[in-house]
């Protein structure tokens, strides 16, 4: 319904104006039942907008039960890719600290692919596991002298980085006294040689080493199903670099076989992708022992996530320090044939500074959800209603998640922001927090006891508070449409947060305890209208609304 009086608006206007274009003298607007009063002033026409019809078509969907399909079907919508989206996002690595760039891209990628289902696309949302490399030689081997097999079952996450810090340090320090102490330089290269012994059995699968990588592995992943879990985000694939290990050789075969690999003067395979072809900027696909590397594994992956999921449009997310990575990857794919890779998108994001913890730095993604929910059951113990709550750390979670994710989303995602616990946890500012607190004061509002829907009730919606929150809830499609085109979930927030001020001032002239009972049912049935668009537009963003906190 909206769209359909978004169009017969802009026709009238369109139309009408064109002939005022035309007749120059003669002024022909005709008044008609969407919009009910034009009038003119010096050098401007006023067009009034028949609120009546526009709290009808705006609200009816919610008296339908189509709550969740508001904004939805939209005509705006038919220029974008639709069919299949891969979002690949989150991407930790085995054995090294998730840092903040892990939770952008685990909230970012979310974002975009709950985006993107919503309008109506298939989607795979996938993480890519840092899961291979030199790296696991030294973990492997590591792991004998230090590991512990029961702490890897309390703890994987900080045990295998534990190891991981351990084997480095050890090979390091061995390193400082190699000039003095003859037996620990032989432990260092004791300890090397075991590193790389463990990686070269890896990559010729032998099965005891296979095995105890896919143990780290599959504790990781388990470990991190949990923490994403609190986040609310699930993936349907966890790929990795390891999966892609055979076809990088391949891929380097079809590069050559296409004249495109080049010798450097290092003795490595490269890409020439100078536009002059003057080996000015070139692109290391193959180390001079053969064994491949990041980006050789990212074109394999390309080629076969396209041939397995048949996709429309991929998107990376990662930090903008990967952006020439990415270039230098969709130019690779290009170069090869491949021109699906036009529909490879990299949304890249800025650096967050000071993600600190009462602890101290933060090490892994836990520790930062889990001081968000402290923070905020903390501030929450103040209020009354706290107490009337059946899980308060739940709810204090969930509010907790939101703050993070409303101060992270808020600006460009291609900006640098400063971290900050008091700020993004503040209930009156533009936060998370106000988001919630608007929604579940929404909740309280009786909107159950809503009669059924009935056209004539809706007229006490014509004043200006109410008409502003209408006139604001039929932007919703443009924002989905702006976010959707440039993947910037700023659109959608700002909107979210300017529709909670609206309410507040609304909640303030517009009482429904104590109004005629045709007015309060009017006024409830706005605000159960908003209510849904503040719920649908949160989740969208990754947030779970709470209905009491
Ligand atoms: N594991 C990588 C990192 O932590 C991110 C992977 C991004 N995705 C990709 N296809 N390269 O930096």
């Amino acid at each position: 319904a909206v769209p359909v009086l978004k169009k017969q608006l802009s026709l009238f206007v369109s139309f009408n104006l064109f002939l005022v274009g035309n007749s120059h003298f003669i002024f022909q607007l005709k008044q008609d039942n969407v919009v009910e009063h034009i009038s003119a002033a010096r050098g401007i026409i006023n067009f009034k907008v028949n609120r009546k019809l526009l709290a009808q078509k705006l609200l009816e969907p919610f008296g339908n039960g189509e709550n969740d399909k508001f904004g939805l079907n939209s005509e705006l919508f038919n220029t974008l890719t639709t069919g299949t989206t891969l979002v690949e996002y989150s991407s930790p690595n085995i054995a090294k600290k998730f840092h903040a760039g892990h939770l952008r891209s685990t909230i970012i990628g979310n974002f975009i692919a709950n985006l993107k289902q919503s309008l109506g696309n298939d989607v795979i949302r996938m993480n890519y596991l840092g899961d291979w490399g030199m790296q696991f030689g030294l973990l492997g081997a590591g792991f004998g002298q230090f590991g512990s097999p029961e702490k890897l079952k309390q703890n994987p996450l900080q045990h295998l980085f534990e190891v991981m810090l351990y084997s480095k340090l050890f090979v390091f320090f061995a390193f400082q006294v190699y000039v003095r102490v003859n037996k620990e330089a032989e432990n260092n290269e004791d300890m090397k040689q075991a590193a790389r012994d463990f990686f070269r059995q890896l990559e010729q699968h032998e099965s005891h080493v296979v095995s105890l990588w896919q143990q780290f592995r599959d504790i990781t992943v388990k470990e991190y199903q949990d923490i994403y879990e609190r986040l609310g985000v699930h993936f349907d694939v966890y790929s990795g670099e390891s999966f892609h290990q055979d076809q990088a050789q391949e891929v380097v075969q079809q590069l050559q076989s296409r004249g495109l690999l080049k010798t450097s003067e290092k003795g490595t395979g490269v890409v020439d992708l100078s536009p002059n072809r003057d080996m000015t900027n070139v692109c290391t696909v193959l180390r001079s022992d053969g064994t491949t590397l990041y980006i050789t594994r990212d074109i394999a992956a390309a080629i076969n996530r396209k041939e397995k999921y048949s996709f429309d449009e991929m998107i990376y997310v990662t930090d903008k320090s990967q952006e020439n990575h990415f270039s230098q990857l969709f130019q690779i794919l290009l170069a090869m044939g491949h021109s699906w890779a036009d529909g490879c998108r990299h949304v890249s994001f800025g650096l967050v500074q000071g993600m600190k913890t009462r602890a101290g730095e933060v090490v892994f993604l836990e520790d930062v959800l889990d001081e968000a929910r402290a923070r905020m059951l903390n501030n929450m113990s103040q209020s009354n209603t706290t107490k009337e709550l059946e899980n308060p750390e739940d709810t204090a979670e969930k509010v907790g998640i939101s703050a993070l994710i409303i101060q992270d989303f808020k600006g460009p995602l291609q900006s640098d922001y400063k971290f900050n616990w008091d700020r993004m946890l503040q209930a009156q500012g533009d936060t998370g927090v106000f988001l919630q607190y608007t929604h579940a004061r929404l909740c309280r509002s009786e909107i159950s006891s809503i009669d059924t829907f009935s056209f004539w009730i809706l007229y006490p919606l014509i004043y200006s508070t109410c008409t502003a929150i209408l006139q604001h809830l039929l932007r919703y499609d443009e924002v989905l449409y702006q976010s959707a085109q440039d993947l910037q979930p700023k659109h959608l927030v700002n909107f979210l947060l300017k529709l909670c001020h609206l309410i507040a001032s609304a909640h303030r002239e517009l009482p429904v305890k104590g109004s005629p009972e045709a007015v309060a049912q009017a006024r409830l049935r706005l605000f159960s209208g908003a209510c849904s668009v503040l719920a649908n537009g949160m989740r969208i963003l990754g947030i779970t609304p709470v209905n009491k906190m």
